[in-house]
């Protein structure tokens, strides 16, 4: 109907008040608007800006800049603030309307803002740097920011379904759902949204705030490492444009692009050099959460159903509407499907998640560990100073064999990923306590819940490495695992033990992933054609069961 997407917004605005007024549904509800800038016509003149916009260093005039020191909070601090808050999005309310202390936004598992965890079991301690330690070199694997739905998702699915009984004349909604009647489908796919910039951007300023003292270590230039999707690469940009300042960053290190494509071998994608992570193994994720969907949002399908007569509302459709509410708030600032459900709802939203990455991408999964191995070669390789010349998992020969592309000796490492990666390699370093309550049910939410995507894997997720010495010199005495702010236990990786602080000996730490390496079958659990169903899935390792 509506063929040029410029005119939507001018027809919408123009039908919206009709539609307040009668109160009946929009032919348009449910389309889908985009908006681009600049417009398709309109580029940035060479000429211009050589005349009339010259570039700072052209102009002169900076000012004095004394720079002042590198900043090292995490050692120096005595106490370190946690991210909290994600401003500027709108803080939801639940449709039982139960109190101040429930806060959807924590709901949100993958979907959640990043916000630090509190605690992994190790109450008493932090990501600071324990007392009488140094810290000599820093690991970051980071996700991506928010973005939007990934192609082909649910949400998008729900628009063209209500778009296409607007355009029947079938769909009229009431209630609390009467804003479908002028709602239209504003999100686009993939990329970054403005607040997954700004996510990125405060991660690179938080990090040279935290780590900056060690760039006085390099020699050279930082090569840093993303991959080649669009959300991945301004993610890493913005992290850079935070960590140095827009002014410099470009100048300031080497970016990394490594190609995310099928049949490329790379670290921070793995899956798409693991066939069972793309068929009816990996769909074991899917399946878990169906099977939680049709269990949880029963009442909310009743609920909603009587508020939308002539449309035939599925459970489906409500996952979607439901999923609609984190997307929509993490792109435009603000959704009216949030408040459609319960605080219980919510809390099944997110673990209908949770068992999706368990039993997708988690320990549930017999071949995660083998997706998140390959990085963890890297790790041995760059921890030990030693050039990788076995290649039998993800890792790229080509980029690791060179120390351009793969530089072993660097005080700060930067690797951004996704996700999923995120969730497989900490399988793949046995970080078993975030497992231990065991395989996740598929029909109730379970007491003592150990394993929670919105601490995994929220946007702008962050593990990090510290490797220190302890008592303070030149040479590394210990690792330690920071994930999103909350210290992990190492007592799954042999040869770490429990530690007050998370502490492991850098020595027996090697050695630990050294074996995991042994243990983890990366040809068998990606590749061999095996069976494998949820009704006898109670592997927690990541792994096939020998
Ligand atoms: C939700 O609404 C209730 C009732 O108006 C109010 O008491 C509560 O503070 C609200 N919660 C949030 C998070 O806004
Ligand atoms: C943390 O410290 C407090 C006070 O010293 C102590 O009571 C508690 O048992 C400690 N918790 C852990 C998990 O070590
Ligand atoms: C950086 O290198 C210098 C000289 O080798 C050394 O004294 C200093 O301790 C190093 N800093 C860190 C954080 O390792
Ligand atoms: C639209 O109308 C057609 C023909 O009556 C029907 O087959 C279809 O199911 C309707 N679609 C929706 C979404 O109501
Ligand atoms: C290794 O990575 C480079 C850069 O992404 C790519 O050109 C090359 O094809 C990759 N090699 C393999 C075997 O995937
Ligand atoms: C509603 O949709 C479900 C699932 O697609 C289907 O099984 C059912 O027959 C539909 N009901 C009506 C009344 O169209
Ligand atoms: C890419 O990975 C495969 C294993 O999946 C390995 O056999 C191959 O040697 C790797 N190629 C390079 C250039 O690293
Ligand atoms: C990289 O390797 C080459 C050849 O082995 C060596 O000459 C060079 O010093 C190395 N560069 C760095 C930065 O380690
Ligand atoms: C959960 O933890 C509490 C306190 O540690 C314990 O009493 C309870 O038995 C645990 N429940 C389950 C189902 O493990
Ligand atoms: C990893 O954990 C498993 C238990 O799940 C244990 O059997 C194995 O020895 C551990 N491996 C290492 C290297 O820590
Ligand atoms: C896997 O094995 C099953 C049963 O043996 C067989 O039907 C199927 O074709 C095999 N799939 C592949 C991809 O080889
Ligand atoms: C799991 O159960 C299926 C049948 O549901 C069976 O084919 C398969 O061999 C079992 N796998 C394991 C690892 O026990």
């Amino acid at each position: 109907m509506f063929l040029l997407s410029a005119f939507v917004s001018a027809a919408v605005a123009s039908q919206v008040s009709a539609a307040v007024v009668s109160g009946k549904a929009s032919s348009f509800a449910g389309s889908t608007s985009t908006f681009q800038f600049p417009p398709a016509d309109v580029t940035a003149t060479a000429s211009l800006i050589d005349s009339f916009f010259p570039d700072a260093s052209e102009v002169g005039f900076a000012g004095p800049t004394p720079t002042g020191d590198a900043a090292e909070s995490i050692a120096t601090a005595p106490a370190l603030s946690p991210v909290k808050g994600y401003f500027p999005l709108v803080r939801p309310n639940t449709s039982d309307k139960k109190g101040k202390d429930f806060d959807v936004v924590d709901s949100w598992a993958n979907l959640s803002p990043m916000q630090s965890v509190r605690s992994f079991g190790l109450d008493n301690t932090t990501e600071k740097i324990p007392e009488g330690c140094k810290l000599n070199q820093v690991f970051l694997l980071h996700r991506h920011g928010a973005r939007y739905p990934t192609s082909g998702s649910s949400p998008a699915t729900f628009a063209a379904n209500v778009h296409a009984a607007a355009g029947n004349g079938t769909f009229v909604a009431t209630g609390p759902l009467e804003f479908l009647n002028t709602w239209t489908y504003r999100l686009g796919a993939e990329i970054l949204t403005p607040f997954g910039r700004e996510q990125l951007f405060e991660l690179g300023i938080g990090f040279r705030v935290k780590y900056g003292d060690l760039l006085k270590n390099f020699t050279g230039l930082p090569v840093w490492r993303t991959t080649s999707e669009e959300r991945m690469v301004d993610s890493a940009l913005h992290f850079a444009a935070g960590f140095f300042g827009v002014q410099s960053y470009q100048s300031s290190y080497y970016q990394l692009i490594e190609i995310e494509q099928d049949g490329f071998n790379n670290t921070l994608a793995p899956y798409d050099q693991c066939p069972n992570a793309n068929n009816n193994i990996s769909a074991l994720g899917g399946e878990a959460t169906a099977a939680w969907t049709n269990v949880y949002l029963v009442d909310a399908q009743k609920r909603l159903a009587s508020f939308l007569p002539g449309f035939n509302l599925t459970i489906s459709d409500v996952a979607a509407m439901q999923t609609l509410c984190p997307y929509e708030t993490v792109a435009l600032g603000y959704s009216a499907f949030c408040d459609l459900f319960t605080e219980e709802e919510w809390k099944g939203f997110a673990y209908g998640i949770d068992l999706d990455f368990w039993y997708g991408d988690g320990p549930g999964n017999p071949a995660v560990s083998a997706q998140g191995i390959g990085w963890v070669q890297e790790l041995v390789s760059r921890l030990t100073q030693t050039t990788i010349t076995t290649f039998d998992t993800t890792v790229n020969g080509t980029l690791v064999s060179s120390n351009i592309t793969f530089p072993l000796n660097q005080p700060i490492f930067v690797d951004a990923t996704h996700d999923t990666v995120i969730s497989a390699i900490l399988p793949a370093m046995n970080f078993t306590s975030l497992a231990a309550g065991g395989p996740l049910p598929l029909d109730h939410i379970p007491e003592n819940q150990t394993y929670k995507v919105r601490e995994i894997s929220p946007f702008a997720s962050r593990l990090v490495g510290q490797v220190l010495s302890c008592p303070a010199s030149d040479t590394p005495t210990h690792i330690r695992w920071v994930l999103n702010d909350g210290v992990l236990p190492q007592t799954g990786i042999n040869g770490c033990g429990e530690d007050p602080n998370g502490l492991c000996q850098i020595d027996a730490f090697i050695a630990g992933m050294k074996q995991r390496i042994e243990e983890v079958d990366f040809a068998f659990d990606c590749f061999a054609n095996y069976t494998f169903s949820l009704v006898n899935d109670t592997i927690t390792n990541g792994q096939f069961p020998k």
